[in-house]
């Protein structure tokens, strides 16, 4: 696997990929990684792209009272697992690479990331529309994968590429989970043990109301029910709305292309899940 720690060598590499591939594909990621990284990484292997995976903690798109400087990193850790993957390139930029001081652009993003964790998190989708639109123009890639675990996010990078033109072919992965149901993410470390046994909750959760979604139920009782079960077995919740997958709207019935998701705290982590809903009587 090469290794490019500043666009010189980003553009060596990449040469050289194109070189042996017809196709790059890229997956971002802010490193610590995960069996759900490792999906994304997988499926841009198997799509038969020179892949390469970019490890970038982006300052921008953490608010000032999230804690950048806590963000997990394991640097030998993640080149290990995405050379056990497949990955042919890791690109690890810099904050100076990425944000140079005299850089007077940014990204800013609506409809999809209007709301959810656009509202709970002011600025985040800002910062992740322009630190994907960067990778885009640094790698040149003809594909990124994105995970499907971050719904909202991968809606504004969708809305991004067709806003802008950006000739790159997104790709959407459906989340990985634990046995029991629970979503991987990086944060369930934080997690007690007593916390840990409580978390997939909020997937049981979002499958309860899904299946009475297509049993045929009314949304506002199922919401109200899921929020309930929630509170009621120790997570703050957020949000626990219907929405209209691609625009993130909120909707009051389902229908084709419609969302369940969901952002809780339990004890000191902020769990986020979010699944597909089929209609009534859809087969
Ligand atoms: P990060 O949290 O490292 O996630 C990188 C990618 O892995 C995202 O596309 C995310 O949706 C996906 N992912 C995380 N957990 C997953 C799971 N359980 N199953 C499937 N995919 C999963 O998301 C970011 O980084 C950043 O915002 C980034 C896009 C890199 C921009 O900085």
């Amino acid at each position: 696997m090469l290794i490019a720690r500043s666009l010189p060598e980003l553009r060596a590499a990449t040469a050289d990929l194109r070189a042996g591939s017809d196709r790059l594909a890229l997956v971002p990621t802010m490193g610590a990684l995960h069996a759900g990284h490792g999906a994304l990484v997988t499926a841009a292997v198997a799509s038969g792209a020179a892949t390469v995976a970019s490890i970038f903690v982006n300052p921008l798109q953490f608010s000032p009272t999230e804690d950048l400087a806590r963000y997990p990193r394991d640097e030998a850790g993640d080149l290990a697992k995405l050379k056990d993957w497949g990955c042919q390139l890791a690109w690890l930029p810099d904050v100076a690479t990425m944000y140079p001081p005299d850089g007077a652009t940014v990204i800013e993003p609506a409809g999809p990331a209007e709301g959810w964790e656009g509202a709970a998190r002011p600025g985040h989708f800002r910062g992740v529309a322009t630190v994907v639109a960067k990778l885009f123009g640094q790698v040149r890639t003809d594909a990124a994968y994105f995970g499907e675990k971050d719904w909202q996010q991968l809606q504004v990078v969708r809305r991004m590429v067709t806003d802008l033109h950006l000739p790159v072919t997104i790709v959407g992965v459906e989340t990985v989970r634990e046995a029991d149901g629970l979503a991987l993410s990086s944060r369930n470390r934080y997690l007690s043990p007593a916390e840990r046994a409580r978390a997939p909750e909020l997937a049981r959760a979002l499958n309860r109301a899904a299946a009475g979604l297509a049993g045929g139920a009314r949304a506002a009782e199922l919401l109200a029910e899921g929020q309930a079960v929630l509170s009621a077995s120790g997570f703050e919740v957020d949000y626990f709305a219907l929405v209209d997958g691609p625009s993130l709207r909120m909707i009051d019935h389902a229908m084709p292309g419609a969302r369940l998701i969901t952002a809780a705290r339990l004890g000191p982590v902020r769990l986020l899940d979010n699944i597909a809903v089929r209609g009534p009587g859809a087969i």
